[in-house]
């Protein structure tokens, strides 16, 4: 009760100081805004309060709610004593945004060391590498023909044209649609995406049938557990991944966002916001009106309530993730509860059983790495041995004797899959999540813009969901947020920006 009044007296004196600072309609927005919230503290909301904080300036209060442990998605689990990444694991070279905030928050990032991967059709390995890199090169040739060298083309060329976003956040630009940012960096081509499958997209380039189930599905289903039936864009991100130079932060990737709400100066609420609604309040003689957003959310100390100029939402707007009302706005917030895929991340120390995966010779076992094809009787979509995050070199020695898997499932194994699975074990432990949005092209992404000032970034998921793509839909939307209460309109949407770039170099 006390937190409650305590958030109406906030409300008022917001109000009330918002009131006075006044004198006609539109001149509202010439102040800046005095308090901006921000739902979830994964890496978008930690993210966008750290642009927010560069955009708005020092005076902006910013509070940055959520409901579990900082970092969301990027989460580490425990296991006889170590940690382990449960969720977002790997970060890719070209990740800019991501480079920049490990080396702005002094995080360090050791050298991970690759192992050796095969391709296990649920019943043999269709393909494995070995230690020589030569005869690996000369196997994939021999079976895939120049397939593979094209795909590292095809996605290098795609990855080319992402990386402008980089230039065009730069000089602040900004975007009020996921489409529209994806068409600003590759036009209709990259919308194109969008609509068809990963596997339409590269057959339409001419890969071949027996790559994309041998080596494109197999990729799918490690990064989204899902089939190639994914949307082209998000399974071109997905193939990224499979280049050299993947990297990860020493100490958990959840790192940054501790980091990153530190240097941001935002005030972090633990509570779960369960609404929002308009309110909008007349401003005395002058008749013009004034829009703040209350959030109502559950803490220790019970519901409480405070009001915002502006709101960022950082959370999948999935009522099973995040069940936020709209209350009160006219027209009214539709639902956006689009389907999120279970992912289960089972974390074993133990023995495999090299025979299940049909070894005759278990000894000869050397997999670091077991990636599969679509197959309706495998329970897996992959498994692979993992370092603790204290010390990511681990991984690969011994060779021999047991060793910490992570796997992935869609559903949580049993004790009988288990053992079908692994020799022996000692201990084991198991993350479910929500994980990624369950992609089916045609994708249509819900609106960044909510309401007026009110931002979704999740949106971006629905391009691709990794955790680059939630750092750059956090900077377009700090980036839109000021624009928009600024009215600085020549900043947002703006076509052809790659050729007028290029010229202001
Ligand atoms: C198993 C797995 C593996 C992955 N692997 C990779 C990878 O290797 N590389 C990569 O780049 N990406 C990977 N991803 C994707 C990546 O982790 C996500 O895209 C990214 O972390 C999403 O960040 P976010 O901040 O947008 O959302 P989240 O991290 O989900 O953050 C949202 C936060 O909001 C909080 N919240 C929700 N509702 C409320 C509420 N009502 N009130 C208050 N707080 C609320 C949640 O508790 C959560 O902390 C992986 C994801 C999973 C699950
Ligand atoms: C994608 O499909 C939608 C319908 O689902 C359509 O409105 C849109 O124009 C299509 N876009 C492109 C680039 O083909
Ligand atoms: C708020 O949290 C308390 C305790 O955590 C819980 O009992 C209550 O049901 C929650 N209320 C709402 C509206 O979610
Ligand atoms: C979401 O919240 C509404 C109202 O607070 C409630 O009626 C509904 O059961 C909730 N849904 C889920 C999936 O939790
Ligand atoms: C190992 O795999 C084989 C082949 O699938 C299976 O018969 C056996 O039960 C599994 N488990 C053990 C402990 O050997």
């Amino acid at each position: 009760m006390r937190a409650l009044l305590a958030g109406s007296a906030r409300l008022y004196l917001l109000l009330a100081s918002v009131c006075r600072g006044l004198s006609s309609g539109s001149q509202e927005l010439r102040y800046p805004p005095q308090r901006i919230a921000v739902i979830g503290a994964g890496i978008g909301g930690t993210s966008a309060a750290y642009f927010l904080r560069q955009k708005f300036g020092k005076d902006v209060l910013i509070d940055v709610f959520e409901r579990g442990t900082v970092g969301g998605r990027l989460a580490t689990i425990n296991l006889e004593g170590k940690d382990y990444e449960a969720g977002g694991a790997v970060i890719h070279p070209l990740n800019l945004h991501m480079k920049h905030f490990v080396k702005e928050l002094g995080l360090s990032v050791p050298k991970g060391q690759g192992g050796l991967m095969g391709i296990y059709n649920g019943d043999e390995f269709v393909f494995e590498e070995s230690s020589w890199y030569i005869w690996n090169f000369i196997k994939l040739l021999w079976r895939y023909g120049l397939n593979s060298l094209r795909m590292y083309m095809w996605v290098e060329e795609i990855l080319d044209k992402f990386m402008r976003i980089y230039r065009y956040q730069a000089h602040d630009y900004a975007f009020s649609s996921s489409e529209g940012l994806l068409h600003a960096l590759g036009g209709a081509e990259f919308l194109q995406m969008l609509n068809q499958t990963i596997e339409e997209s590269m057959q339409k380039s001419g890969f071949s049938q027996k790559f994309i189930n041998e080596i494109v599905t197999p990729v799918m289903r490690v990064n989204y557990g899902q089939s190639a039936s994914i949307n082209g864009f998000v399974g071109a991100v997905s193939l990224a991944g499979t280049d050299g130079g993947l990297w990860a932060v020493e100490g958990g990737n959840k790192l940054v966002c501790t980091g990153l709400l530190y240097a941001s100066k935002a005030q972090l609420i633990s509570g779960t916001v369960i609404s929002i609604e308009e309110k909008i309040q007349q401003k005395g003689r002058s008749g013009g009106t004034v829009n703040l957003y209350e959030v109502t959310y559950n803490s220790t100390s019970g519901l409480a309530r405070d009001a915002y100029n502006i709101i960022l939402i950082a959370t999948p707007l999935n009522r099973k993730i995040a069940n936020i009302t709209f209350r009160n706005f006219n027209p009214p917030i539709p639902d956006f509860s689009n389907p999120y895929q279970q992912t289960v991340a089972t974390f074993v120390h133990g023995h495999i059983n090299a025979s299940f995966f049909g070894y005759q010779d278990p000894s000869q076992f050397q997999l670091n790495g077991i990636f599969t094809m679509e197959n309706p009787k495998l329970f897996i979509n992959s498994m692979g041995t993992v370092s603790p995050v204290q010390d990511r070199t681990a991984a690969l020695n011994p060779l021999l004797g047991p060793r910490v898997w992570k796997i992935f499932s869609p559903q949580p194994l049993t004790k009988e899959q288990m053992n079908l699975l692994f020799l022996s074990y000692d201990s084991t432990k198991a993350k479910t999540w929500l994980a990624y949005p369950h992609y089916s092209p045609p994708e249509k992404c819900p609106p960044i813009i909510l309401h007026s000032r009110m931002y979704y970034l999740n949106s971006i998921e629905w391009v691709a969901s990794a955790m680059e793509m939630s750092t750059v839909s956090a900077k377009n939307a700090a980036l839109l947020a000021y624009h928009r209460w600024y009215e600085k309109m020549d900043m947002i949407d703006q076509e052809d920006l790659h050729e007028r770039l290029k010229t202001e170099l």
